[in-house]
């Protein structure tokens, strides 16, 4: 009895302090962390890092594009992020002509910075908790959706009353904790930013997607904008008379770096986490969507190289699309491997039957029971839509026939002619037919046949194989070729027989109905025994930092520069160099083939040991990218960009051990400034901390 009690009492302490390193922290709760950052080697106080009184690290941050993050480095409206983050503008400034992409790009003066519509930044003006003014208005003998009615008019009211305050202002009512908490977050948005350079992708996107979440790395994942404001520093549309934006703050680079055991945080927009999720949740993740997901990407990667490696037009085509496939691909992989190995489902089951004992006869009695019985019935059609999403919806031709349609029925054809010009820039038909056969083949294989779509049933019985229907629609469609698309919208007559319109509206017509509104009765009651599961935890871990979930609201998040051992008898050590990039080089590896000049530098100096990347042991995800990691004095030491894929598992359990963020160091940036892209002009507006 006592041996047993004492395995518990050690299991849950080894529990608490596995989960207490991790945690992605809100800001301006931080001084409720701070004791724990500065025991750590932190030398900041809470203001510094968050204020609303004076300018704090906070300003120096910023939500770019959407979904990743950047900070200033310059008071002349310099931001740096990553590559990656910055790989669709670089992309579409590019040609065979200018090939940005392959060969870098560098504004040697202002007048030559890029303007890119449609991308913009947020800065986070400041967060408040609102729960009370929120939930004002909900009662006891409300039902869910009379709460949800309550919760979201009351949102859009304090959030709109909150974009009213200044120009560019945008503001949100974000729940956390799963709606037991709600916080307001008002930002000020900039959307004139551009293009001052980015390295080639052989050093910007060096490995590629063969060392995409590897270590060691050696990629300078970096490019470089500027945002500009209007003659009062306020946000403006793009104009020729706009100015480099005056930031409140911008960060100081360290040239001295950091090394092994160093105190470091991460201040970024992490994405989505689900670190409180039942084990069927987790089981859901790890045996069925994952490997399925993963299958299909798998079959549709293998088709795009094909086409990839026999044309340098094809690459540049298809290198961002087939990027943003292999990515999570990769990342799922190791998700599933980190699953099993930490045999997550099976610690949430054995922390579930603790918790069921201490719920039991009080007000969360019964809670984990409603969650499997809502799991039950949601984790067939979340199947059902993450095989329809990963086959039917990603034929390019089809996809582009459906939102043309749409636009075509608005007579919107401003937003068409835009749309047709991206589609068509970058379509390889070949790939796209390839891809069809094999996905409406996986389609049959990994369907249920409950939730198979009556359109498909019916259309491979019109054509016996996805190769003939595949045919028919790829010799068939008028958006399979730009001028007989333009000849259609000029007579006007619709494409209501077209097969690529039909297909897209076939197979969407029966995901509305028959998938969609099930899923979103059953996803709501999900989220409702979450709120209650969620306080539940809490309650039976008073003590327990609990952070909320990343829902791409800024956050901080701190570690130490450490390496790990991703397998018995392997040990990495945390830091990579140059030299490690000289010794992957291989021009005949596209991946591996440097710029020329990167050999030259090389080889004209010592600088074996110039810094390249690091490991530390920061809780971040998808969103951090290009995320600044600071060390103790908040000095820029690195841009994060990514994991390592043995711990991307993090997301769901994280753990100190296995679970490292990979950063670019800084000091790599400021080398290729120097000697490869001779952009001195930029290191001069830059300001140092030593
Ligand atoms: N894995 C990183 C992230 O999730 C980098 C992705 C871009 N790089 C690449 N080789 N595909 O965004
Ligand atoms: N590369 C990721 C991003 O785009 C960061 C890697 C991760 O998922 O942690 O945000």
């Amino acid at each position: 009895m006592k041996r047993i009690i004492l395995t518990i009492l050690l299991g849950a302490a080894l529990a608490s302090q596995a989960r207490a390193d991790g945690g992605m922290w809100l800001p301006s709760l931080i001084s409720q962390r701070i004791k724990d950052m500065r025991s750590q080697g932190c030398r900041l106080s809470a203001e510094d890092i968050y204020s609303i009184n004076q300018a704090s690290l906070k300003d120096a941050v910023m939500l770019f594009g959407g979904g990743c993050t950047g900070e200033m480095i310059s008071d002349e409206g310099l931001l740096i992020t990553n590559h990656h983050c910055g790989y669709r503008y670089i992309q579409m400034h590019s040609s065979v002509e200018h090939d940005y992409l392959r060969d870098g790009f560098w504004a040697m003066n202002r007048s030559s910075e890029l303007p890119n519509p449609g991308l913009s930044v947020m800065f986070l003006e400041r967060m408040e908790d609102v729960t009370d003014k929120v939930l004002a208005g909900v009662t006891v003998s409300m039902t869910e959706s009379q709460r949800d009615s309550v919760v979201k008019a009351a949102s859009s009211s304090l959030a709109e009353a909150a974009s009213r305050e200044g120009k560019g202002f945008k503001a949100e009512v974000e729940p956390l904790y799963y709606g037991n908490i709600y916080y307001l977050f008002v930002y000020r948005e900039y959307r004139d930013v551009r293009l001052v350079g980015a390295p080639a992708s052989s050093i910007g996107k060096f490995g590629g997607d063969t060392d995409n979440w590897m270590w060691p790395r050696h990629t300078g994942d970096f490019s470089i904008f500027r945002i500009y404001a209007d003659k009062d520093n306020n946000p403006a549309e793009y104009s020729e008379d706009n100015v480099p934006y005056v930031p409140k703050r911008s960060l100081r680079i360290s040239r001295k770096g950091v090394s092994e055991g160093d105190f470091t945080f991460v201040y970024g927009f992490p994405g989505t986490t689900r670190e409180y999720l039942h084990s069927a949740g987790v089981s859901y993740v790890a045996e069925m969507s994952d490997p399925v997901k993963i299958d299909l990407r798998t079959r549709r990667l293998s088709i795009m190289k094909k086409y990839m490696d026999q044309s340098q037009a094809v690459r540049i085509q298809y290198s961002s699309k087939s990027a943003s496939v292999a990515n999570s691909w990769k990342k799922w992989q190791g998700e599933v491997l980190g699953l099993e190995k930490n045999h997550v489902a099976d610690s949430k089951k054995a922390f579930e039957r603790d918790f069921a004992s201490w719920a039991k006869g009080g007000r969360y009695d019964g809670v984990l029971e409603r969650l499997e019985t809502i799991y039950s019935k949601l984790n067939p059609l979340e199947l059902a839509r993450d095989i329809y999403l990963e086959t039917a919806n990603v034929i390019e031709l089809t996809t582009f026939a459906y939102n043309a349609g749409v636009l075509a029925v608005k007579k919107d054809s401003a937003a068409l002619v835009k749309l047709a010009d991206a589609f068509y820039k970058d379509w390889v038909p070949a790939i796209d037919r390839e891809v069809f056969s094999a996905m409406m083949t996986e389609y049959d294989r990994l369907m249920a046949d409950e939730f198979k779509c009556p359109f498909y049933k019916e259309k491979m019985n019109e054509y016996g194989s996805a190769e003939k229907w595949g045919e028919a629609i790829f010799d068939g469609s008028v958006f399979a070729d730009r001028a007989k698309l333009e000849a259609a919208l000029a007579q006007g007559d619709g494409f209501k027989s077209d097969p690529a319109y039909l297909f897209a509206t076939g197979f969407s017509s029966w995901y509305y109905k028959d998938i969609v509104p099930e899923r979103k009765k059953l996803t709501l009651e999900l989220d409702l025994a979450y709120r209650d599961y969620m306080k539940a935890q809490m309650d039976y871990r008073p003590k327990y930092p609990f952070f909320p979930d990343a829902n791409l609201t800024l956050r901080v998040t701190y570690g130490k520069v450490a390496g790990y051992s991703p397998a018995d008898g392997v040990t990495y050590k945390p830091v990579s160099t140059l030299k490690g990039v000289m010794e992957k080089d291989n021009p005949d590896i596209f991946d591996y083939n440097i710029p020329q000049v990167l050999r030259d530098v090389y080889a004209s100096g010592d600088y074996a040991r110039v810094p390249v990347c690091f490991l530390a042991t920061n809780h971040t995800t998808g969103g951090n990218s290009g995320s600044p990691v600071m060390d103790a004095h908040g000095n820029l030491v690195g841009l994060n960009f990514d994991r390592v894929w043995e711990g991307t598992m993090s997301d769901l359990a994280y753990d100190p051990e296995i679970c490292r963020n990979i950063s670019l160091d800084i000091r790599y940036v400021l080398f290729i400034l120097e000697k490869v892209a001779g952009a001195d002009h930029l290191i001069a507006e830059m300001k140092f901390a030593d």
